[in-house]
């Protein structure tokens, strides 16, 4: 019995070690992923992630949480001049729903693909509307004052940090990249790894929608 128990924990320590390394390996360089705080969690366990926001869109236009009601939003935090993680991550997220979107037909109604950006210093409304163009025609790329991006990722819980590197002409974000899913009454719904591959997320958010 004794042995047993040894055997079943070191089976245990080693998958945990497993776990532990696999998720060192996956995470990018220039970009800090971090679960939601613990301080963002309620007594149920359920994480606190999302709320109001008044951004601006790639038109111009005010945009607050409550343009999508009724809808699920899909949202992902980045930087137009991110090198690698979130242009592939917004890359991911648009192939996954064009993907669902070829079976089911469109999910106009259903589902709103947004990009909240962290670097409202170098994205502006022109920016934003430029660099939406290469991901999924009805993505909402919102941006806004400096005081209303950091209201926006505090309520979803997003770190980010300007990198400072003198020997680069050009600065970096540091800041976490996941792709949440909201609920259509904009609650945490749940959400996908900055590299879930286009079937993984077509395959969640039909499961998610009841599809
Ligand atoms: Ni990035």
């Amino acid at each position: 019995m004794h042995k047993r128990a040894i055997v079943v924990f070191l089976v245990g320590l080693l998958v945990l070690l497993g776990g532990a390394a696999a998720y060192l390996l996956t995470e990018p360089a220039t970009s800090v992923t971090r679960l939601p705080s613990q301080a963002g969690q309620t007594a149920s366990g359920t994480a606190t992630v999302g709320g109001a926001f008044e951004l601006v869109d790639q038109s111009g236009e005010t945009r607050t949480q409550a343009d999508f009601a009724g809808r699920h939003m899909l949202v992902y935090f980045g930087y137009t001049y991110c090198p690698d993680v979130c242009p592939t991550s917004l890359s991911l997220m648009s192939q996954g729903l064009d993907l669902l979107e070829t079976e089911t037909g469109s999910l106009e109604e259903r589902v709103v693909p947004i990009f909240v950006t962290v670097d409202p210093a170098r994205d502006d409304v022109e920016a934003m509307a430029a660099y939406a163009e290469h991901f999924h025609p009805r993505l909402v790329a919102l941006t806004g004052s400096d005081a209303q991006i950091a209201a926006a990722a505090k309520a979803y819980r997003v770190y980010y940090r300007r990198a400072e590197d003198p020997s680069a002409s050009e600065y970096l974000m540091d800041h976490s990249s996941f792709i949440y899913l909201m609920g259509p009454d904009g609650t945490y719904v749940s959400h996908f790894a900055h590299n879930a591959s286009p079937e993984e997320i077509a395959e969640g958010l039909k499961g998610f929608l009841k599809l």
